[in-house]
């Protein structure tokens, strides 16, 4: 049976993970994927209100999404659940913000390093390192993240006062339909 490169992809990052695969790894294949595949097209449904999180495949492992930004769409900061998530820019550019928790975990958040990835950077975050938010530019932009394990619910947070908020995670399309 003939796979498309992303579910080729779907099923390598498995069993890396399943191995107990070291992140430069899983980098790697999220890298190589980004700068030869255009597949992920068939992903990529946008929504007018928000960023659209669209499911390409799940395991107990990881789940693997194509995330479409119109242009200026941003996510709340948030945390990753004690999960790792990796993001391979597919198209346009998107920029990251970290955030750390204030002393006494109270208070305004401490603004950290912002940046700007192009179309084939992979970005790495986890709780250990910060939180953050990331968004388009003036350009849509479509990134594809790797969670591992899945995220089912995550927090965010408001910047200036720090209060917190659990969140459920829907998703816009499963395997390219979308959903009600
Ligand atoms: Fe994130």
């Amino acid at each position: 049976m003939t796979r498309s490169p992303i579910h080729a992809l779907a099923r390598e990052l498995h069993t890396n993970l399943k191995h107990g695969s070291r992140g430069k790894e899983v980098a790697g294949l999220l890298a190589e994927y980004a700068a030869r595949e255009r597949d992920w097209r068939e992903f990529a449904h946008f929504k007018g209100e928000c960023y659209a999180r669209n499911l390409v495949s799940a395991s107990e492992l990881f789940e693997l999404l194509v995330i479409c930004w119109q242009p200026g769409q941003v996510s709340p900061i948030h945390d990753h659940q004690g999960q790792n998530c990796w993001m391979a820019v597919l198209d346009g550019q998107i920029r990251e913000r970290l955030y750390h928790l204030p002393p006494q975990q109270k208070g305004p958040l401490v603004a950290g390093h912002a940046r700007v990835l192009e179309a084939g950077s992979v970005a790495y975050i986890h709780d250990d390192i910060a939180l953050h938010d990331i968004g388009s530019l003036d350009r849509p932009g479509i990134t594809l993240h790797l969670y591992s394990r899945p995220i089912r619910e995550c927090r965010t947070f408001d910047a200036e006062t720090g209060a917190e908020t659990l969140r459920g995670l829907v998703y816009h399309s499963v395997e390219g339909v979308l959903q009600a």
